[in-house]
């Protein structure tokens, strides 16, 4: 059994939480969109249990989409080239960070922000007001090592190449051809953390257009999974979407909140997923919400979540 790979370390991933989402999945998909896509959590995941037929992945962050291009393309090039930074960085670590950070502000560069990612703190995007990456160099470590994100970025052409298309720009342009055959998952940055001068995001997220796109959708009768808001104990972090989209809210266990453990306390962090009416209607949805017993998988769905684990 293999594991998916995950070669683009993103604060946000959606890695742990891929097996709850894709539980929610119709069991035929025509092409997965994903368009704010980050690290491909649940596309990677997808395609490792063959849940679409091909997909098609976005960002608005293009130097991102093009790292996402050289995986889907020419992942040795990129493996190369992510050796060569890694490798020239061990005289002067920290000041060489600073330099690649320089000139991916200068002129971007797949492997340059592939390399900060892998050594920032927290492999967390982070930018100025001006749109600059000004995330700092975790210096406590170098970085994962050239072998292993070889490994990674191999694996995941492997699972991409030929049915997986990448596309830069605004999520609204990336889904503008789905149609009911398809999915589309949605991983938006939350309300709270990327409006006004938030930095964890190279823009602003507009919160009522995405709303009016989700009434687009549901007019074109596509089916979407979104994940939004969610709590950490009783604290909520962003607003639920409006009831009359008409919306099946799911909540999904993320883990122990680090923070929390940090100060003695053990609280759990939860993770809503909502669902469009055909996806929860049709009863294609386990349902996996913390809301419900300890749910038995049927036989179809043990056997697609057993094919692969997660890691
Ligand atoms: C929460 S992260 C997604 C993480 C992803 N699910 C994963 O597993 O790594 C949100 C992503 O949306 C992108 N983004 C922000 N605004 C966008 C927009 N208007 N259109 C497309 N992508 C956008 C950000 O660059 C970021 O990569």
């Amino acid at each position: 059994m293999r594991a998916v790979p995950h070669p683009i370390p993103y604060q946000g991933s959606k890695r742990l939480l891929a097996p709850l989402i894709l539980e929610h999945f119709p069991t035929q998909v025509d092409t997965l969109y994903e368009p704010f896509v980050g690290s491909a959590a649940i596309s990677l995941a997808a395609a490792g249990r063959s849940l679409a037929a091909t997909f098609r992945i976005g960002d608005s962050l293009a130097p991102l989409v093009d790292i996402w291009k050289r995986i889907l393309t020419d992942p040795e090039t990129l493996a190369a080239d992510y050796a060569c930074l890694w490798g020239a960085q061990q005289a002067d670590p920290r000041a060489f960070y600073g330099e690649v950070r320089d000139a991916y502000n200068a002129d971007g560069g797949a492997a340059r922000l592939l390399y900060l990612l892998a050594r920032c703190v927290k492999n967390a995007v982070r930018f100025s007001n001006a749109g600059a990456f000004n995330q700092s160099p975790d210096n406590r470590r170098l970085g994962r090592t050239p072998a292993r994100m070889r490994r990674a970025l191999l694996a995941a052409h492997e699972l991409l190449r030929g049915r997986a298309q990448a596309v830069p720009g605004d999520y609204a342009d990336a889904i503008h051809d789905a149609t009911p055959d398809d999915l589309v998952y949605m991983d938006p940055p939350y309300q709270g953390t990327s409006g006004g001068g938030d930095s964890r995001y190279h823009r602003s997220f507009d919160r009522p257009r995405f709303v009016r796109d989700l009434g687009t959708l549901l007019d074109r009768g596509v089916p979407f999974l979104i994940s939004l808001d969610g709590r950490t104990g009783a604290k909520t972090y962003g607003p639920a979407l409006p009831a009359e989209l008409g919306l099946t809210r799911v909540e999904l266990h993320a883990g122990r909140s680090s923070q929390a453990t940090l100060s003695g306390r053990r609280t759990e962090t939860y993770e809503s997923l909502y669902m469009s009416p055909t996806l929860a209607t049709e009863g294609m949805s386990l349902r996996r919400s913390i809301h419900e017993a300890a749910p038995r998988l049927s036989g179809s769905r043990r056997r697609r979540r057993d094919m692969l684990p997660d890691v």
